[in-house]
């Protein structure tokens, strides 16, 4: 079994899909591994490291992945790095189908089975395998430190010399993964923190970070199968709306990470509640890849309304791209160790709970 482990390519991409740590487990488990020449590096994991934990170097792409069995991406291949694939190998990437369906026609070309990362279901047995739970840790931390460098004002309440300050208001919108890491990274700060979320499950777990939960009067509870959201009524959504306004018009800094799975981002701070914001403001949404949580909201961008600056950052996960890989690293080592026979053969059984699942291609056949 030998794994090729490309350098990522692709703009404001700075992880790498296994880190030596990972590299080191498996070439001792009788795995080679070839990392191409720089994979690490932007992840601060130089070649020597790999070279250490036993992997091969290769100078560039095309010798990395030439008789590689499976190759451990970040992002989709593109056409050039599907082209170099060998027939018939397999990929483990995130893969977005739906976003993405050109990349998955290519794979299938090169009869490639691939596994798409994020299509890893949320059971407890796959938890140890799941890159939307750990990315999504990396960008609630981070969306409070982009928050808190971008606000006029200082997160704690300080006693000093030239006067009192106030300690921020913070609000998180939407408390899954991400949000509960959000509030609890405010609260590490010192900011007053409140949140919100449709699930009573998620609520609970806002109290139980010690911050206040926004209540929301005659609105029932939204939560969905499989544990995500499901989508408001037309009445469910304005008495929010006007909950959510109200309190916005009293926050420093509004953390939005509100998803439902397949779906457009839900617009939760409308242009209206916008308008009562205050001025200095600063909201940063971590929805902004698939549409947004507020009105306006730019992918990529910082843009400012009214005085209120809106922060749309994308690949969050990637700015503190040591954890985030080492923690994707974790994730899809511990996914190996399910599709790794003790021969080190891959076995993509389409009929495991885990691995069917994540199978977007087999042997010249589209899954999803
Ligand atoms: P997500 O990224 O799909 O959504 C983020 C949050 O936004 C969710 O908490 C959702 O309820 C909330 N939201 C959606 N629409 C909203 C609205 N209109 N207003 C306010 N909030 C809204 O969520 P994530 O973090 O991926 O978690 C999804 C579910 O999966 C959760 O129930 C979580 O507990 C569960 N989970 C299960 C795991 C397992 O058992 N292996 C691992 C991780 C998560």
């Amino acid at each position: 079994m030998r794994i090729a482990i490309p350098k990522e390519r692709t703009a404001l991409e700075a992880r790498v899909a296994l880190v030596p740590e990972s590299v080191s487990k498996l070439v001792k488990a009788g795995v080679e591994v070839v990392v191409e020449h720089g994979a690490g590096s932007s992840a601060s994991f130089p070649d020597e490291q790999y070279t250490a934990a036993g992997a091969t170097v290769a100078a560039d792409y095309a010798t990395c992945v030439a008789g590689a069995h499976l190759i451990c991406k970040v992002q989709p291949p593109t056409a050039d790095e599907t082209a170099a694939i060998p027939e018939g190998a397999a990929v483990i990437c995130y893969l977005q189908p739906a976003v993405y369906p050109d990349a998955v026609q290519r794979l299938n070309g090169r009869k490639a089975s691939a596994l798409a990362l994020e299509l890893v279901p949320r059971i407890t047995r796959a938890q140890s395998m799941d890159v939307l739970s750990s990315q999504a840790t990396i960008s609630g931390y981070r969306a409070v430190l982009l928050g808190a460098s971008a606000l006029g004002r200082l997160m704690p309440m300080l006693s000093t010399a030239a006067g009192t300050l106030a300690p921020a208001k913070v609000f998180v919108l939407g408390a899954g993964v991400a949000g509960l890491q959000a509030v609890a990274t405010a609260r590490r700060l010192g900011a007053i923190v409140s949140g919100f979320d449709v699930r009573p499950a998620a609520r609970e777990q806002i109290l139980s970070l010690g911050a206040q939960v926004l209540k929301i009067e005659g609105v029932a509870d939204a939560e969905g199968s499989g544990g995500y959201a499901r989508e408001q009524t037309a009445e469910e959504k304005q008495k929010t709306q006007d909950a959510i306004k109200a309190h916005l018009a009293q926050m420093d800094l509004v953390i939005t990470t509100a998803a439902i799975p397949g779906k457009k981002a839900p617009i939760l701070v409308t242009e209206d509640a916008l308008k009562g914001m205050k001025p200095g403001a600063v909201i940063v949404d971590l929805a902004a890849e698939t549409g947004g949580n507020a009105v306006g909201t730019k992918a990529g961008e910082t843009v400012e309304i009214g005085g209120v600056k809106i922060l749309g950052p994308i690949n969050v996960p990637s700015q503190a791209a040591f954890h985030a890989s080492q923690m994707l690293s974790r994730n899809i080592h511990t996914l190996l160790q399910h599709v790794l026979t003790k021969e080190n053969t891959l076995n993509l059984d389409a009929n495991d709970e885990i691995t069917g699942a994540m199978l977007v291609c087999q042997n010249g056949t589209v899954k999803v």
